[in-house]
């Protein structure tokens, strides 16, 4: 609708997106598909051949289907539908698994096969592993008006282009969530982020539905996404891997798993704690911020011995926890590089240089 007081004419790009409206608004479509007939991919069909798909209605969620019924797909399921965003379809070519996601989200429809899910829903969803996605939408093939996305977090949209036809739209929806468990997952999608690709209307949607299970949508800049997932990788696998070190070395001082997650957590919540209160650079303690250099080797020592599988993954964090100190004006250069010296020492096997 024109606002008041716009006069035609003043603006052609303007009075163009307003008369479209208003065509809309009276239910005529300019690019109208022949009475009786369909679009499928960028072809019109006759009527006999019946297009399937069901359409959300103004104002309500998008007719959804989910590709992959595991982590992923069996959680955004549930905080979907519980959101009132109703799953239509699923697949899965597992029985157990498509069991197992009917038994917590109530589903109209169960298929073994992807292919299917595009005859009936608005938004795919493919929640399958990364290397499968790009194989996947090469061999699906979407309609008019209907939009694919995929949950990795290190793959682009663009991998979705093959199954593209005029019309349609593609983007991916990643939750920066750790989804080992369904129940957790769906409460950790509350206050985490979720990282969106697509154009601005399905981007749009995208965002309301990161909205509708609790989450906040931030849409990165083009071609970051690889970065991006690496850091959310550190993040949740790296820092297991650290926790799994912690555990090792906790063991040769007597702790048990418990035991070591009950001493250092708080330890490394506090850490999380001023670094979000001080900044990461500022956050840093302990011997490499002060030139410890005995404390070091000390240490070398005592994972040579008792805990070698740790070794690289203390040298790698102290060759960035040095970089850091130093950066931070705590270390003194000559300081910084003896302590370099000793890590790559350790690093290579060989005796430390004599000081
Ligand atoms: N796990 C996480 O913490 C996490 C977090 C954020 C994003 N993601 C992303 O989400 C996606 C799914 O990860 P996930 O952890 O849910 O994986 P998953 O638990 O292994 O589930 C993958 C699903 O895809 C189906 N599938 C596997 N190969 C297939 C194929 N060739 N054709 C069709 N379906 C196939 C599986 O098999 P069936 O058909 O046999 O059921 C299963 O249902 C990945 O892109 C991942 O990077 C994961």
């Amino acid at each position: 609708m024109r606002a008041w007081g716009d006069l035609p004419g003043d603006d052609p790009e303007r009075d163009r997106a307003a008369t479209e409206a208003e065509l809309a608004a009276a239910g005529i479509d300019l690019d109208p598909t022949p009475p009786g007939a369909h679009r499928h991919g960028d072809e019109t069909h006759p009527s006999d051949h019946a297009h399937p798909h069901l359409h959300s209605g103004p104002g309500e969620p998008p007719v959804i289907g989910i590709v992959g019924a595991g982590a992923v797909g069996t959680a955004l399921g549930v905080a979907l539908s519980r959101a009132g965003w109703p799953i239509h379809a699923v697949a899965s070519r597992d029985p157990g698994r498509r069991d197992h996601f009917r038994s917590l989200v109530e589903v109209t429809r169960v298929f073994a096969d992807p292919e299917p899910i595009l005859d009936e829903v608005e938004l795919i969803i493919l929640a399958v592993p990364d290397d499968v996605v790009p194989g996947l939408a090469g061999s699906l093939r979407m309609y008019s008006g209907q939009a694919m996305i995929h949950t990795s977090g290190a793959l682009g949209a663009e991998v979705l282009a093959p199954a593209m036809a005029a019309g349609t739209q593609i983007g991916s929806f990643h939750p920066l969530v750790a989804f080992a468990d369904t129940e957790r997952a769906v409460a950790a999608l509350h206050g985490a982020t979720v990282a969106i690709e697509g154009d601005d209307q399905l981007a749009g949607l995208l965002a309301d539905m990161a909205e509708a299970v609790g989450a906040t949508a931030v849409r990165l800049a083009p071609g970051s996404k690889a970065a991006y997932h690496a850091a959310a990788v550190l993040a949740a696998g790296g820092f297991v891997a650290l926790l799994d070190a912690i555990a090792e070395l906790g063991r040769v001082a007597g702790l048990d798993e418990a035991g070591s997650l009950a001493i250092y957590g708080p330890l490394i919540e506090g850490t999380l704690g001023n670094a979000r209160a001080l900044g990461i650079r500022a956050a840093l303690t302990g011997p490499m911020t002060r030139g410890d250099i005995g404390t070091l080797r000390a240490h070398l020592d005592t994972l040579r011995e008792h805990a070698p599988g740790v070794l690289d993954l203390y040298v790698a964090a102290a060759v960035r926890e040095v970089a850091l100190a130093e950066e931070r004006g705590a270390l003194a250069p000559e300081a910084a590089t003896k302590m370099r010296d000793v890590l790559a020492a350790a690093l290579r096997r060989s005796p430390e240089p004599v000081p």
